[in-house]
């Protein structure tokens, strides 16, 4: 675990709050405590009061069904559509013209999409989808650079009841093809490659082989972003360009069920095999409308700017789903902070009248060291509210973010959540709660979260232990895609009646909530999860290596980065080319953001006498901390070795 521990929280920063800004307050949606006094009250009138500004086509007759402990239901029998909530509600309330999604390409190209525009290209898109034969419930998977037609995908999956499937650009085609195998996708939306610091990288023509493995897809729709060669195949490929031309507009929305499926999620796990987080349609709306609305303290003329990528939760939820349900301006962009300079993002925030701002930590730490003079050359007042999320951010990263962006005039709303909880969990409400750097403050109204230790008992100020979440809200997860084992056992087995959340966590004397980061094998580099079991299982596939064992080492700006112990197969010689082989390897199986910092040989792995590996010891060599308990293991010289060697190396 890493994050802000109450140690050392309490050395820095005794006794210092944030309240927020005046400007702030004076034009904020909320600045008193009466969300929490009424979702305290009645914990579920709040959420079906919150439940009733969203369109639905029938009511629900439940509110939640509970009787069937993990798997909830919420808004039971009731109907309604995505899109429809996203788009034709805005426009039938005059906000047609309104721009819906603003965009800017790597080399400054621009496009802007009203909500009556977004509309028609979510139709022609649902349209096309309709005629390649998708229907309610099947599979599309969106493999896409950040560009418009990435939402427009989403969103139309969504008009006609398909479940989509997004993956992240920056995965290679083979964990593409693995999770196209998993959720059996008929359609593919990919490009033919995207920008990336200048360079073109090849989506489509890298995908040829990965593509041609999977049995269920029926069709790829491909987009020229970047005129990268590809070969169409005939009877399968089809461009978007050419669909879009012949596609129809309108196109109804099709009824939905709350808890129809809305999309998976694959996220790592603490196995191989990375889990497909399952959403169904209504909680998930409400939950991300309600929490987009309070946390972001929506506004009618803001122009809101989240740097994630749709491929993660984050972009989902806060990209697509929660501002644009809430009739917001939603800003995305393709490229990377660095490119063609390291002021891109000022610029940018300069350029468009940026007023929320929503980054992860490992951004923050980075524009912190390039220096306050990027951030200078602009002028970035247009800024209101700013947020962090993905991991635990530091005081010191904090206080940068505060002064140098925020100008000490906007609230941080430092969010706390997961794949799995698809909206906000532990977040300030920004024209409410005081504000103590590194720390997520409290749940958001009608969220019931606790610190509990080993026994499943409450924790009391200042004692570690883990973060768990006491009962149903309505973006939970309702299941793990074909494997309901798992997901009982992963959230629902630790502690009865309570979700495990993964994460170690206290509570100050005040009720807040500081993160220390996760307690299981998963590890968090630059606020992307990534299983140490995922990278070993890729490491191992390679014929040099016969064991792996992956830690993440704290990293200044990354959080984390991946170390991994390696011992080889019988007669391979540990040489610097097997180690970039190695490395190139891991990002060819699951892509860059996985790839290991460093690779370490060993003769063997520290491992307990019935055989597991203790990753702990690991960290503790490459983190250069003394070792802890070592009674447990199998062959004590092992470790010796170890540090000795990689002693020698550092
Ligand atoms: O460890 C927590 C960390 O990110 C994990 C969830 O990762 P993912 O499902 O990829 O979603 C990330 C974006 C919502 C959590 O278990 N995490 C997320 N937000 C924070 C955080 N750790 C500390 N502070 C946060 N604000």
């Amino acid at each position: 675990m890493s994050g802000n521990s109450p140690d050392e929280y309490l050395n820095k920063n005794r006794g210092k709050l944030f309240h927020p800004p005046d400007s702030f307050t004076k034009t904020t949606r909320l600045n008193d405590d009466s969300l929490y006094r009424k979702a305290k009250q009645d914990r579920l009138s709040f959420w079906s009061e919150m439940a009733e500004n969203l369109h639905w086509v029938e009511k629900w007759d439940q509110l939640l069904d509970d009787a069937n402990p993990p798997y909830y239901k919420w808004f039971v029998n009731g109907k309604l559509n995505i899109s429809e909530n996203c788009l034709d509600v805005h426009i039938n309330n005059g906000l047609g013209d309104k721009k819906a999604l603003v965009f800017e390409g790597e080399n400054g190209d621009s496009v802007s999409l009203t909500y009556s525009q977004l509309l028609k290209e979510v139709c022609k898109f649902s349209s096309a989808l309709n005629k390649l034969g998708v229907k309610k419930g099947d599979a599309v998977t969106i493999w896409m650079p950040m560009i418009p037609e990435s939402i427009v995908a989403m969103l139309a999956c969504t008009r006609i009841g398909a479940v989509h499937s997004v993956v992240f650009g920056g995965f290679s085609p083979d964990a593409l093809k693995d999770r196209i195998l998993d959720s059996e996708s008929k359609v593919v939306v990919t490009a033919d490659g995207s920008y990336r610091r200048g360079k073109v990288i090849p989506l489509r023509s890298a995908a040829e082989e990965a593509l041609d493995e999977c049995p269920s897809v029926e069709n790829v729709v491909i987009v020229k972003r970047t005129g990268n060669d590809f070969k169409l195949k005939e009877g399968r490929d089809l461009l978007w360009s050419e669909l879009m031309e012949t596609a129809e507009d309108p196109f109804d929305p099709v009824v939905m069920d709350a808890e129809d499926p809305l999309f998976i999620l694959y996220s790592s796990g603490t196995t191989g095999k990375p889990k497909g987080i399952l959403h169904t349609t209504g909680g998930y709306l409400v939950g991300v409308k309600t929490t987009f609305q309070y946390v972001f303290d929506h506004r009618e003329d803001d122009i809101y700017w989240c740097t994630a990528d749709i491929g993660w939760i984050t972009g989902h939820s806060y990209i697509v789903y929660g501002p644009l349900s809430n009739g917001s301006s939603t800003f995305i962009y393709e490229g990377t902070p660095d490119y063609p300079e390291r002021d891109r993002f000022w610029e940018l925030i300069e350029k468009y009248r940026i007023t929320v701002f929503y980054t992860a930590p490992t951004a923050i730490r980075s524009f912190m060291r390039w220096g306050n003079h990027y951030v200078d050359k602009h002028d970035i007042s247009s800024l209101r509210l700013l947020g962090s999320v993905g991991e635990p951010i530091n005081p010191e990263a904090w206080l940068w973010y505060y002064e140098q962006i925020g100008k000490s005039n906007c609230p941080i709303v430092d969010t706390w959540w997961q794949t799995e909880t698809g909206m906000t969990i532990l977040t300030p409400l920004p024209g409410v709660t005081p504000l103590k750097p590194g720390s997520v403050t409290m749940p958001f109204p009608g969220v019931e979260v606790d610190v509990v230790d080993d026994d499943g008992k409450s924790t009391g100020p200042g004692q570690k232990g883990f973060l768990v979440i006491k009962s149903p809200w309505p973006a939970m997860l309702r299941n793990l895609y074909g494997d309901p084992e798992r997901f009982e056992k992963t959230y629902w087995e630790q502690y009865p009646g309570l979700y495990f959340t993964g994460d170690g966590a206290w509570k100050d004397n005040d009720g807040y909530f500081w993160i220390m980061g996760r307690v299981d094998d998963v590890l968090n580099i630059s606020g992307h999860r990534i299983g140490t079991m995922e990278v070993e299982s890729a490491l191992v596939e390679h014929p040099s290596a016969a064991e792996a064992a992956v830690i993440g080492k704290a990293d200044e700006i990354k959080g984390q980065s991946i170390t991994a112990f390696v011992t080889l197969k019988e007669g391979v010689e540990g040489n610097d080319e097997l180690v970039q082989e190695l490395k190139k390897h891991v990002s060819k199986k699951i892509g860059a953001i996985a790839r290991p910092q460093e690779i370490f040989f060993t003769y063997e792995l520290p491992k307990t006498r019935s055989g597991k590996i203790m990753r702990r010891l690991l960290r503790d060599i490459a983190e250069q901390r003394d070792l802890g308990d070592v009674t447990t293991l199998m062959d004590p010289q092992v470790i010796a070795s170890i540090k000795e060697g990689y002693g020698a190396k550092h």
